[in-house]
């Protein structure tokens, strides 16, 4: 089995693939204080297996399109959708998120959890905006410093996975840089990643090598994502994922033209 079915295979039965939570999904609404009766279209980009999609879809009167590139996650959502009676809300779009069919100014809301840096938060930020009305919603978390000197080891680790790591200074300045408002911010806290993420995941280790025969590829997966485990447990003072709650604006304005 190639790399990408085995870690299709250790994540598909997670609730979520990456840290967050279902009060946090719902923080971000707060603080974005969107009108949950009014009737919205959103889209949510790596859905996953759709833990935020399926949180968006209770709170809100919207018509959600849960996007990710592997459609074994959506096919877990579809079901899980249609056991919690929100299928009728969701619509699931096996797509790249660097390839999106939507319309200009289609979406009222953009929400991806944990997913961006798949593309790197800039682009995703620069890119997906023409999908929102002005006015619009940008809410996304994002892999970030929380301290301006991370220790070496650390750095290292994130520098060679995801270069764009940054503090929320940067990242609130790549949006306003890009044509929105950032309107709200907060960190996810431990739990999110231990209790939510890492200890789900680290239950599943042993039937995931079982059912894989043990091999040299499957015991490789679980040695990174324990490595991964291990780090953030000694060094979680210094990183989490920032929620960034962005409003689009109008660019150029009006009397710039
Ligand atoms: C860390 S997981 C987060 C999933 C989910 N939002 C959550 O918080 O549980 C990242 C997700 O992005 C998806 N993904 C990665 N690259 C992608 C791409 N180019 N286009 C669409 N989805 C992608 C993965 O399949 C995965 O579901």
């Amino acid at each position: 089995m190639d790399d990408l079915k085995l870690l299709v295979d250790l994540h598909m039965h997670g609730r979520r693939q990456g840290p967050g939570g279902d009060a946090e999904t719902e923080q971000a609404l707060n603080l974005a204080a969107v009108d949950r009766n009014s009737p919205l279209k959103a889209a949510d980009i790596g859905c996953g297996t759709g833990a935020s999609t399926l949180v968006l879809a209770r709170l809100l009167n919207a018509r959600i399109t849960a996007v990710d590139f592997l459609q074994d996650f959506l096919d877990v959502l579809r079901e899980n959708a249609e056991s919690m009676g929100v299928a009728d809300k969701i619509s699931t779009l096996a797509c790249s998120m660097d390839n999106l069919p939507f319309a200009d100014e289609e979406l009222d809301i953009i929400w991806s959890e944990g997913s961006i840096y798949n593309i790197g938060f800039e682009k995703g930020v620069s890119d997906w905006r023409r999908y929102l009305k002005v006015g619009g919603l940008l809410v996304a978390s994002e892999i970030t410093w929380l301290t301006d000197s991370p220790p070496p080891e650390l750095r290292k680790h994130w520098d060679k996975d995801y270069p764009e790591i940054d503090m929320a200074s940067a990242k609130i300045r790549v949006l306003e840089k890009h044509g929105y408002t950032p309107i709200g911010y907060f960190v996810l806290p431990e739990h999110c990643w231990l209790d939510e993420y890492y200890r789900p995941m680290q239950a599943r280790f042993e039937d995931f090598l079982n059912r894989n025969g043990r091999s040299e590829e499957s015991r490789a997966v679980v040695a990174a994502e324990q490595r991964e485990i291990e780090l953030y447990e000694a060094y979680k003072a210094h990183i989490s994922y920032g929620v960034y709650i962005a409003r689009k604006l109008e660019c150029p304005a009006p009397w710039e033209i």
